[in-house]
């Protein structure tokens, strides 16, 4: 299986920080996975995220895309971020546009897709994520869970390769998280690496094929879940399984 997206012993230390939130990090990813990231607060997920699209840059160690270390231009991260889609852990710091039709739009029109074409992907999201009634509505007067919605519906108009989504789905009530586990679903089935930063560990066992541990900046196990769930130290760092 080749790697689709790779972390290599990744540094880094936000700036005036003390502590470094990365200390090495390593993972691959290949297509088609379903991936649960796992590890306590403050454990590095969301810094590790924010590497694998280029918002942030590695003090130390290299990020890959098929095999081609990221290129940090104005192009090379247009590249990346048309194949690896983030969906951020706070929406307020993703939507930054008037209404919801524009926020949604911005990706697809960024990547220099024709109006006609633009329309269609942001028609096709704004669909499968529920929220069709929503793109005339100002984004800011928007729920939590909307917010939330519409973020990820902005990503997937991008159609990305890696789809990547920091504790999203924690916010949305149990019929649309359930919704969202089907989009899920078929984007796997369409070759998609779908990962999930997430405390749920009912998720990381009952619907990721890989589970993802991180602890103190580093990523200390990356397996099958009945591996991870078997072994004692991990349990005991992740706390009581389901
Ligand atoms: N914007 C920031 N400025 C300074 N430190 C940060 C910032 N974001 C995260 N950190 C620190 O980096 C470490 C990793 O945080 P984070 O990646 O958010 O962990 P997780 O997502 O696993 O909860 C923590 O020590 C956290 O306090
Ligand atoms: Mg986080």
């Amino acid at each position: 299986m080749s790697a689709l997206l790779e972390f290599d012993d990744l540094h880094y230390t936000f700036p005036g920080s003390a502590i470094p939130a990365l200390r090495g990090a390593s993972l691959s990813i290949a297509s088609g996975q379903r991936i649960a990231l796992l590890g306590r607060n403050g454990a590095g997920k969301s810094t590790l995220l924010l590497h694998a699209n280029g918002i942030l840059r590695p003090a130390a160690g290299q990020v890959r895309l098929d095999s081609a270390p990221l290129e940090y231009t104005r192009r090379g991260l247009l590249r990346v971020r048309r194949q690896v889609g983030l969906v951020f852990q706070n929406p307020d710091d993703q939507l930054f546009s008037a209404s919801v039709l524009q926020d949604i739009s911005f990706g697809p029109i960024n990547m220099g897709l024709s109006l006609a074409e633009v329309r269609r992907r942001v028609a096709e999201a704004a669909d499968l994520c529920g929220i069709s009634n929503l793109l005339d509505r100002p984004t800011h007067a928007l729920s939590g869970g909307q917010k939330s919605l519409v973020a990820l519906a902005g990503v997937l108009a991008m159609a990305p390769r890696i789809l990547l989504v920091d504790e999203t789905t924690s916010g949305l009530d149990p019929w649309m998280r359930h919704q969202i586990f089907a989009i899920f679903d078929r984007l796997v089935e369409q070759g998609v690496t779908v990962l999930l930063a997430t405390h749920d560990l009912t998720v990381a066992r009952q619907w990721a094929d890989t589970v993802v541990v991180m602890h103190e900046g580093r990523v200390i196990a990356s397996a099958p879940p009945v591996q991870v769930f078997a072994d004692p130290d991990l349990r005991a760092l992740l706390g009581p399984a389901p």
